[in-house]
């Protein structure tokens, strides 16, 4: 059997560890960000909107568990331990197997017969609330077909602070707002198929550079802990948080803590950020799980606010747990009081009964870590020899759907009136990102490279193709269908044999390029997650520049996982169009297609601005540590004033604003009203929460917890179970003897009832109700001006006024289908929440004094309409 470690009871902060030790150029602790501490852990609401049933069902579930099985619960089965990526222990005696965590918020990681969908970034770009909730329906019924309990997405964190954050494309846009809708309608419609969705990271992930410590020493830096994302408090709440809230009001039933530390905390054992924002004031009702590996401590990280640790051992492989039989121990000696382990089994519980899953769950009929149909269950321990895949096709009719959303997604840049395409006499398409990966689509493991068409990025946030479509075979097949002359050099390395063809008579020259990026764990081209310039990838501006320098009717097709710099070549009269294509996922050939030929008549905006140099946006990843051996430090410096808010402030120059795109038509804006509601004054919750509830009990003689005799071991596998009935020697912990008074925080294990944070809701999560109550109605015309029908995205954008302000935030926003000489009217709505500034004394949102304006337009620059707020 394998011994217990004595890493589970550890409750000092790592962070002063940090700052105690290493070279000079090491910053004294006392200069160092800090975050508070927030206890007692919040209890479940029973009366929570929402989560009334489930919390009933969970109650009735969860009282007739044993101590050992709500252990099982919170704590991952350790790294390739079972089929999925993340799984926890199960509880057979009740009929509960094991649930699945796992990727992707793109489709079913590591599995087949599954659909990629377009990326996060590009379903933001169609601004489209139905495609968004549809594209996260489909992934979540996929999901489901999979055997899957818990889809690791969608993701709002990176939220996209630094234009070159290597997962930014997982993510939605730098514009909380546009993020908070895609967050919460991808939420909706992964939980209404029946699969829990799980918001990540929280929070403040926004580079991978130095996330993990041993990531860091892999390209060559030694430092003792994670990157710190140093935000204070305003930032946080009218940035950041921003879009959690929405994903919490929208019900999402899980969230994932992030890697890196924030204010010097790690992000899993953070008090302030766990218990304090997310479940007190935001009143998240869900479970709180941590990133992978991303748990430091045991009893802090539980009475923190952490409910389920994965992948459950303390690093990949260690066969060890800070929780497993450390939790078990820790609850019988009172380190971590009852009512917290009651409360992560209810959470995890709620969530799983409030998607409509009942215990009798059908089986997991895929395995992440092989494709082979038969292998051991436990693939690490190679044991339990089985049938593991059973191949089920869960892809429906998606493709059709992932093809609207890419298309819906493209953003066109730039017209000079060549397109749409019409049988074109001769197209030329030139470069790799146009062609296949000569080695198949999923032969780079996680998609860590760059050859052929960018359809899909790196990292964990992936999945297999079932057909990639690339844009050289969709519009070989339209220029046969036309008959048109068609010729693709599928490489950006033949400039002889390029030129030849490009400056012949008659020629469209379409140019594909890209700029990759992922997650940190693989290098691609050294570029460590994030990208290492905002340059185009394998020679991509020589390319353009070459075939706009032979040929005067250019068109430009970029790939990419953000803003990339197009000041040299955009203007160039050579250059007839350029469009943004994000990352569209399986269907990307006939998505950029259809928007070409006009079947698709553009309407995609963009989610972020395109800067003119790389110091245009005033943020950047930090590359190299600047604390020593100690925790990087990132100061979040800029405050609110990230992308589009940054560049209004300071002047600085772009090429395109967040929200700009073309259309084939034309659209004029008049007309703007706007209507006050009367809802009332602000009310500032008062009163207090019931103490904390415990459901069943348990016995405090460890003889009941040792491994039972008749279990089979798995090596390397994680339980509940002690190596003895000596508690000593069962937790091998240095603080063995200590009380929890003596070592975790004050009121760490206090479960009185509570006083209610003004801002928090009373039942309601996402916050005080009363933030989300409509104070104004804004209407607009908006009339098709051209002689096509067309998609408009109209874009309600407020400036709150103040001289700490952005000049304007975007508040919502709508897609309307119009008719040629037709007007239609948009319609949007600013809540209390969409007028207010945090206030950091009060502790609550405020409507400042200063004198408010909404304005109507097109994009953040061109808002033709505007009124003042009486
Ligand atoms: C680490 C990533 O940060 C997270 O997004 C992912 O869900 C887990 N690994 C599991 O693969």
């Amino acid at each position: 059997m394998k011994s217990l470690f004595a890493l589970a009871l550890l409750a000092s902060s790592s962070s002063a560890i940090a700052a105690s030790i290493g070279p000079e150029h090491q910053l004294y602790k006392r200069d160092l960000a800090t975050s508070d501490p927030s206890y007692p852990s919040p209890w479940m609401d029973p009366e929570a909107d929402g989560w009334e049933d489930a919390y009933a069902k969970a109650r009735a579930f969860v009282s007739q568990l044993t101590l050992l099985e709500k252990v099982n619960l919170t704590t991952g089965v350790g790294w390739e331990g079972e089929q999925c990526v993340g799984q926890n222990g199960a509880i057979p005696r009740l009929g509960l197997r094991s649930l699945c965590m796992h990727d992707s918020p793109v489709g079913v990681r590591g599995s087949d017969f599954n659909s990629v969908f377009p990326s996060g970034q590009t379903a933001a770009a169609t601004f489209d609330r139905i495609l968004m909730n549809r594209r996260g329906y489909a992934m979540g019924e996929e999901a489901k077909g999979k055997g899957v309990t818990v889809l690791l997405g969608p993701v709002a964190g990176p939220l996209g602070r630094m234009p070159e954050g290597g997962r930014n494309w997982e993510g939605f846009s730098p514009d909380p707002v546009l993020t908070g809708v895609g967050i919460a309608e991808t939420i909706k419609g992964i939980q209404d198929a029946g699969t829990i969705a799980c918001a990540k990271h929280f929070i403040g992930n926004e580079q991978e550079h130095f996330r993990q410590v041993g990531e860091a020493r892999g390209y060559g830096f030694r430092i003792a802990e994670s990157l710190s994302s140093n935000i204070d408090d305003k930032t946080m709440h009218e940035l950041y948080l921003w879009p959690f809230a929405d994903a919490v009001r929208a019900g999402v039933g899980s969230v994932m803590c992030s890697y890196q530390q924030v204010n010097n905390s790690y992000a899993c054992q953070n008090s302030k950020l766990l218990n304090d924002l997310l479940k007190n004031e935001l009143g998240f009702q869900g479970f709180v799980m941590s990133d992978w590996q991303a748990q430091h401590t045991g009893a802090a990280s539980a009475v923190a606010g952490l409910d389920m640790t994965m992948p459950g051992d303390t690093e990949f492989n260690t066969g060890r747990s800070f929780w497993g039989a450390n939790l078990t121990i820790g609850v019988v000696n009172g380190t971590v009081p009852e009512y917290r382990i009651d409360d992560m089994a209810m959470r995890i519980m709620a969530a799983f009964f409030k998607v409509g899953k009942t215990i009798d769950q059908p089986p997991i009929n895929f395995d992440f870590w092989t494709s082979d149909t038969y292998g051991p269950v436990h693939w690490v321990a190679k044991q339990g020899y089985q049938q593991i895949n059973y191949h089920v096709d869960v892809q429906a009719d998606h493709g059709v759907l992932i093809r609207e959303i890419a298309a819906k997604g493209t953003v066109l840049l730039k017209n000079t009136g060549v397109l749409p395409l019409s049988k074109p006499k001769f197209v030329a398409v030139i470069g790799d990102d146009a062609g296949p990966n000569i080695r198949g689509p999923n032969s780079c493991s996680d998609r860590g490279c760059d050859d052929g068409t960018l359809a899909m990025a790196w990292g964990s946030g992936t999945a297999n193709f079932p057909y990639l479509v690339t844009p050289d075979a969709a519009l070989l097949a339209q220029a046969v269908a036309d008959g048109s002359r068609y010729e693709s050099i599928l490489t950006n390395y033949a400039p002889a044999q390029t030129r030849s063809l490009v400056q012949q008579a008659n020629v469209t020259a379409i140019v594909f390029v890209n700029a990759d990026s992922g997650e940190g764990y693989i290098n691609v081209d050294s570029n460590e997650g994030d990208r290492r310039n905002l340059t185009l990838w394998r020679n991509g501006d020589d390319l353009v520049k070459n075939v706009s320098s032979w040929c005067s009717n250019t068109i430009v097709v970029i790939h990419s996982t953000g803003p990339v710099l197009v000041t040299d070549w955009y203007d160039s009269p050579n250059i007839t169009a350029i469009l943004w294509a994000g990352i569209p996922g399986q269907e990307s050939g006939n998505s950029i297609t259809d928007v070409l030929y006009g079947k698709v008549n553009p309407s995609g905006r963009t989610p972020f601005t395109w800067g003119a140099t790389r110091e245009s946006f005033g943020t950047d990843v930090l590359y190299t540590p600047n604390n020593g051996a100690g925790a990087p430090q990132q100061d979040f410096s800029e405050g609110v004033f990230i992308d589009y808010r940054h560049f209004d402030k300071a002047d600085a120059p772009l090429i395109y604003e967040f929200g700009y795109g073309l259309s084939y038509t034309t659209f004029e804006y008049s007309n703007i009203q706007v209507q006050k509601s009367n809802p009332g004054t602000y009310t500032p919750t008062t009163g207090t929460t019931a103490a904390a509830p415990t459901f069943g009990n348990f016995s405090t003689d460890l003889n009941d917890y040792v491994f039972p005799s008749n279990l089979q071991y798995v090596y390397q596998y994680i339980y509940p179970y002690l190596n003895t009935s000596d508690a000593r020697n069962a937790s091998q912990d240095p603080h063995f003897g200590q009380t929890a008074a003596e070592f975790l925080p004050p009121n760490a294990t206090d479960s009185t009832s509570q006083p209610l944070l003004r801002s928090s809701g009373k039942s309601t999560p996402g916050g005080n109700r009363k933030l989300y109550d409509v104070m104004y109605t804004i209407t607009a015309d908006i009339t098709n001006t051209g002689s096509i029908a067309g998609d408009e995205v109209p874009q309600l954008y407020l400036s709150l006024g103040g001289p700490d302000d952005p000049k304007v935030v975007l508040r919502d926003f709508d897609r309307i289908r119009i008719n040629p000489g037709q007007t239609s009217q948009f319609r949007a709505t600013l809540t209390r929440r969409d007028l207010s500034n945090w206030d950091t004394t009060l502790q609550d949102w405020v409507v400042s004094e200063y004198p408010k304006t909404a304005y109507v337009g097109s994009s953040s620059r061109k808002l033709d309409l505007s009124v003042v707020l009486a």
